[in-house]
Parts: C-alpha cells; sequence; structure tokens
C-alpha cells in the first residue's frame, strides 16, 4: 500500500492524515518516547498507522489520536508501530572485536555487566553473549546482560531467540553452530539461541525517556542506533545519564552515524563511535 499525498494532507485510500493530525501524532511521539519525526514523514505515519486504523475500525486519524489519548495500552501499539527496528547479528562489527580484543582483557576477571538499550530483536544482545561466552573457552561465561526496548512486538521476538536462515547470514559459521540450534520444519528453516547464550541475558521493557530502576555499574553499555531518531538536547542528557551508571572503566558504543561531539559529557573517545570513561 502506498500512501498518497494531495496539498498538504497525505492520504492512503479513504484515510487522510492531515497536517494537525500529524503534528499532534508527532508531539505524543516526542513526549513519550522522545522520538522527533522529521517534517515529510507523514507518509509513513500513513502507511504504518493506517493498518491499524483500519483493524480497530475507527473512521480517521483524528478519532484514532482521541483513542490513544484515552487508552494507554493503544498508546503503546502506536508508539510500538512508529519505531524503526532494524538491527542484525553483529551490526558495526568493530564493536564486538573492541569488546573482545580490548574491553573484556581490561576488566581481567570479574563478572561484568552489560547493558543493550534498545535491543530490538535481540540480535545485539546474542552476540554479546556470543563474545562472552568464548572468551570463557568452554567454561561458563562470566557476565550478565541486560537488554531493553520500549516495544514489546521485538521483544517478545528477542525473547523468543529464533531467526531466519537468512537473518543469522552475519555470524560466522563457527560460532553459529556452537551457539545455535538449526530447526528445519517444512519448508522453513530456522536457528535458535541455545540455552546458554538465553541464561546470559535478561530481557525486559524500558523506556529510555523515563525512570530506570537499575543502580548500575554497567561495564558496558550499547546504545546503537537509537538516539540517531532522539534532538541533542534528549541525546546529551541520556549520554550524561549512561555516563553515571558506567563502572569506572566501562564504555559506552553508540551507532556509527551518532556522535558524541560537542555534547557536554564526562567520557574519552577510544575507538570510532565508542567512549570510555575516565577512571577514577
Ligand atoms: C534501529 S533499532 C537499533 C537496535 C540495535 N541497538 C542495533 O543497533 O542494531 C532502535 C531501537 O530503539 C528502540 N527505541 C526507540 N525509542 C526508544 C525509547 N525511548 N526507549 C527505549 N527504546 C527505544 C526501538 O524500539 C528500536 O527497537
Amino acid at each position: 500500500m502506498s500512501a498518497l499525498r494531495t496539498a498538504g494532507d497525505v492520504s492512503l485510500t479513504n484515510l487522510t492524515l492531515s497536517s494537525s493530525e500529524y503534528a499532534r501524532i508527532c508531539v505524543i511521539l516526542y513526549d513519550v518516547a522522545g522520538i522527533k519525526l522529521n517534517d515529510g514523514k507523514e507518509g509513513l505515519v500513513v502507511s504504518r498507522l493506517g493498518k491499524r486504523i483500519r483493524e480497530l475500525g475507527v473512521s480517521s486519524f483524528t478519532a484514532y489520536v482521541a483513542r490513544i489519548e484515552e487508552d494507554p495500552s493503544e498508546m503503546r501499539e502506536m508508539i510500538d508501530r512508529l519505531t524503526t527496528n532494524k538491527t542484525s547479528f553483529f551490526r558495526e562489527s568493530a564493536h564486538f572485536e573492541f569488546l573482545r580484543t580490548k574491553a573484556l582483557p581490561s576488566w581481567g576477571d570479574r563478572e561484568v555487566t552489560i547493558w543493550s538499550a534498545g535491543c530490538s530483536s535481540g540480535e545485539e544482545p546474542y552476540t554479546i553473549a556470543t563474545i562472552l561466552c568464548d572468551a570463557a573457552r568452554g567454561g561458563a561465561a562470566n557476565g550478565r546482560i541486560l537488554a531493553t526496548d520500549l516495544s514489546h512486538r521485538v521483544l517478545a521476538k528477542a525473547k523468543e531467540g529464533v531467526y531466519a536462515a537468512e537473518t543469522v547470514k552475519d555470524i560466522p559459521a563457527q560460532t553459529l553452530a556452537r551457539h545455535f540450534d538449526r530447526r528445519r520444519d517444512g519448508t522453513t528453516d530456522t536457528w535458535v539461541a541455545k540455552q546458554h547464550l538465553r541464561d546470559l541475558i535478561k530481557f525486559g521493557k524500558l523506556n529510555l525517556m523515563e525512570e530506570w530502576p537499575m543502580r548500575g555499574p554497567f561495564d558496558a553499555i550499547f546504545c546503537r542506533n537509537v538516539m540517531i531518531y532522539f534532538d541533542r538536547e534528549t541525546q546529551e542528557r541520556l549520554v550524561q545519564r549512561f555516563s553515571r551508571l558506567l563502572a569506572p572503566d566501562g564504555f559506552l558504543f553508540v551507532g556509527h552515524s551518532e556522535t558524541l561531539h560537542s555534547m557536554k559529557h564526562d567520557l574519552r573517545y577510544v575507538a570510532p563511535a565508542a567512549y570510555a570513561k575516565a577512571a577514577q
């Protein structure tokens, strides 16, 4: 289904999004999730929410906005549908190489705690788990991973830990064989995260804009390709909050298209999109 643009409004067969309805949805998305939609994203809103509006049998975007304002569960559903969840195993792989060759050796024998903030469907925390397991060389992995996201839809997928053959293509063959089981069922070919990986990860729902129940400290925080949807002020506040939760020799990893340049923070650049908390 493609959204059609007509003088100021965007339509999807009989469903029109006016500029004031679009503005209202943008304000709600920003207030609740910190996500800033730029101008020109009206088509995205229409295509992602149009289907939901039809499912509910609601007559217009105005009626839908009224509905989300009085129904917290529909508000969550809307936010969920407007988030972008693109991810992959070993995405921006230099970070995992850094974790394996620099960060883990620098922490010695202590049990490490890592947070994947904005973990989407789980590829990022499972990738981290493979690194922790492989570093243990057959012994018990010496670490724990907290993996959080705002979207219940992607979290359900992450907890399931079942991935299509196409999705695991970025995992090196031997790593895949060590940590995933192949499941062939008729025409479907999937890979399932083994129990020893799952045991390392605790998944939970967390909106980064709200209070965080965790005290830390974390040895590493991965918040990659999440802040790109936030404005500069929100990004800076978030980076300062992450920094307060980092161990004295901890690291913050952000997406490669994200930068902490010209923000106020007490972190030190150590590698592309990787920052260290200065040891006290
Ligand atoms: C593009 S994915 C990035 C996934 C992974 N970190 C990576 O780099 O591959 C961004 C994720 O951030 C989540 N997200 C967006 N706003 C959020 C918020 N306010 N609190 C928590 N998660 C949020 C989205 O639900 C989405 O799953």
